[in-house]
């Protein structure tokens, strides 16, 4: 049954282990996971300090979740290794488990229970004695917005409410190390930000955490640092900044009064800037805009007259710092929720940098 597996993998507070010393939360070398002929995880190295959020990106199908699962000691990798606190995610996986909590893509709870139900059996089967596990389940259903469907069985929860669920369940004892894959995916707007909230929290009091997650903007505002995952392996990482700043361009972005005119536009802004502005740009835009890179800032000018002397109008102009968006697009050619090429050798030639960015400071994430 789904929550026995996050039960197995919470952490236990009668039998809690002490993190050995040692500066790595996590440490993975050379990681491989292959499901048939394919290498879901193809030589992934990722090294996580305590205390810190590390945030997994990458696209659909790309490894992130298989990483999870091996750090979390639910498969058994082929090759490589990994140590959690110093114990080794094989040899030691017992001890493991007793240092992490690990809350999956989909939800792991018991579809015919109700939540308050649901988090008491999760917080005995942790150890917590009985008045304890109400009042922590209490807390926790409040903290995420919960209360009031406490009492209603978990098949009439909607996606988000059952996503909260699982995330509470995962930190009726907070651990050490937390995995999240995908905590906020599906959460509106508002519980998002609570559950970054949660997450602050954790890592203020002490937990390490690894987190994957769609949404560029969430890794920008919890992760320390990021790792961006490709063809199962990490392809570059950094904080965002560094990773910011590894694309090192700013971006020019004009609308267009006429958006029959972009064609024009880009040809302009090509010839002007000396650059290769793709018909399709690396983030979602309006229909009437076109973005370039723009290295130079002092060339603003003659990109507005030559656009004026084409006969382009502009209802608007913005110099835009690079985001994470584009960075991610930069590394894997593709957006956050595009599935990957079938072979990485279809990729097309010119998308994937050369060099790939390894930030001063060395191998840390
Ligand atoms: N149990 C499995 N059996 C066979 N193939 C698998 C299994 N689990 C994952 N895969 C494959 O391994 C690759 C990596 O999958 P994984 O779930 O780790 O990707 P992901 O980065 O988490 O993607 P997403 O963003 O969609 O969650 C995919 O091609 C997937 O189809
Ligand atoms: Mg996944």
């Amino acid at each position: 049954m789904a929550w026995e597996h996050t039960a197995r993998a919470g952490a236990h507070p009668a039998g809690m282990r002490r993190p050995r010393g040692g500066q790595w939360a996590v440490a993975a070398r050379g990681l491989v996971k292959t499901f048939g002929d394919h290498r879901a995880v193809n030589g992934l190295d990722l090294y996580v300090r305590p205390g810190t959020v590390c945030g997994l990106l990458g696209p659909n199908g790309a490894g992130k979740t298989t990483t999870i699962r091996l750090l979390t000691t639910l498969l058994r990798p082929d090759a490589g290794s990994a140590q959690i606190f110093g114990y080794d995610v094989v040899k030691e996986a017992a001890a493991v488990r007793r240092l992490i909590a690990v809350t999956g893509q989909y939800a792991t709870v018991d579809e015919s229970l109700t939540a308050a139900e649901n988090l008491t059996i999760f917080a005995r089967l942790l150890g917590l004695d009985r008045a304890e596990a109400r009042r922590r389940t209490a807390q926790l259903l409040e903290e995420f917005g919960l209360a009031e469907a406490a009492h209603r069985p978990l098949k009439h929860f909607s996606g988000g409410m059952r996503r909260r669920l699982d995330l509470a369940a995962g930190l009726i004892v907070p651990p050490p190390v937390i995995f999240l894959d995908e905590p906020t995916t599906g959460l509106d707007p508002r519980t998002r930000r609570q559950v970054w909230d949660t997450i602050r929290r954790l890592v203020q009091e002490g937990t390490t955490v690894v987190l994957t997650t769609q949404y560029l903007e969430e890794a920008d505002a919890l992760a320390d640092r990021i790792a961006v995952i490709d063809h199962g392996r990490v392809v570059a990482q950094g904080t965002p900044a560094e990773l910011k700043a590894s694309v090192g361009r700013a971006t020019l972005r004009v609308r267009l009064q006429d958006p029959r005119q972009v064609e024009t536009a880009r040809r302009v802004l090509e010839a002007v800037l000396d650059v290769r502005v793709p018909a399709a740009a690396p983030v979602p835009q309006e229909a009437g805009e076109v973005t370039a890179p723009l290295a130079d800032a002092g060339r603003l000018l003659d990109v507005l007259a030559a656009l004026r002397q084409a006969g382009v109008d502009l209802t608007g102009i913005t110099v835009q710092e690079p985001t994470l968006d584009e960075v991610f697009f930069a590394l894997t050619g593709r957006g956050v929720n595009e599935t990957p090429a079938e072979e990485p050798a279809a990729q097309p030639a010119g998308r994937r940098p050369a060099a790939v960015a390894q930030p001063s400071g060395g191998e840390s994430v």
